[in-house]
């Protein structure tokens, strides 16, 4: 059920289940399903448990997929909720760590961006807290890290750094990790055109760094194409794990009859 636009996470699931050898019903937007005729979410979800083995659901508000998840008896995956969470996201950002570096401990890594309304780097600063990376979040003011994320790390114990400058900490960095301005989420969209094109990662910047890049995708102008042809760019990589990462979600969730 997918409530917002998606290419990589809806495509990736899709085709990650078409090669375990299942199939995907659904929809994007709610043009398309009884939603428009006033249907609630509750009683979708119940259509969608009805005919499903698990359900993957992104949508615009925080918190409905843990809402869903207390109304259906089969698995459900949140695939982004507003500017909440991303897990699967993380997921195969982990993966994609793992296989360059052999180890996620002590890596040194920079998320840099819209730290305040992007929910890929929520998830991932808490699974980066919990492996021992040392994380820094550069931002502009006014996209830093929520309080509330800021607050369960220090309740982990999880340390980490803030700056409005990557020219703090580049020479340091193993991960260059950027995200895009999430201009859907701006209240004011003036906010939005003060703030946009506020930072930019160029070849310049990178040549002779000792890093990689990556992005959740979609970029818009945060990362130059001149970057895409060095050994920097990891973001491509990075979406086609997306694949093998979410046959193995769904492998371990989705649970047959003889295995219950
Ligand atoms: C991200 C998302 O939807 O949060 N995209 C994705 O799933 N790869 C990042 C974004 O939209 O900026």
């Amino acid at each position: 059920m997918f409530f917002e636009a998606s290419t990589r996470t809806r495509l990736s699931f899709e085709t990650a289940m078409k090669r375990l050898g299942g199939d995907c019903i659904g929809f994007t937007g709610s043009d398309g399903s009884s939603i428009i005729k006033g249907e609630t979410i509750a009683d979708t979800s119940k259509m969608f448990e009805s005919y499903s083995d698990a359900i993957l659901i992104r949508h615009p508000i925080e918190g409905v997929a843990k809402f869903i998840s207390d109304i259906v008896d089969v698995p459900v995956v949140n695939a982004g909720d507003g500017a909440g969470q991303h897990p699967t996201q993380t997921l195969l950002d982990l993966y994609t760590m793992r296989k360059e570096f052999d180890k996620i401990k002590n890596l040194n890594i920079a998320l840099i961006g819209d730290l305040k309304y992007g929910r890929t780097v929520h998830s991932l600063s808490y699974a980066l807290g919990i492996f021992g990376a040392k994380m820094h979040f550069i931002s502009p003011n006014e996209l830093k890290m929520p309080d509330d994320v800021l607050h369960d790390l220090k309740r982990k114990k999880i340390s980490y750094h803030e700056s409005d400058d990557l020219r703090d900490v580049i020479d340091e960095l193993d991960i260059l990790y950027v995200t895009r301005i999430q201009k859907e989420r701006f209240p004011d969209i003036e906010e939005y055109e003060r703030i946009k094109g506020a930072y930019s990662i160029d070849k310049h910047l990178v040549e002779g760094k000792d890093l990689i890049v990556m992005h959740p995708l979609p970029r818009i102008d945060e990362i130059n194409h001149d970057v895409d042809n060095t050994k920097y760019n990891k973001y491509f990589k990075q979406a086609f794990n997306g694949v093998p990462v979410r046959m193995a979600i769904l492998k371990n969730i989705i649970k047959h009859d003889s295995q219950k």
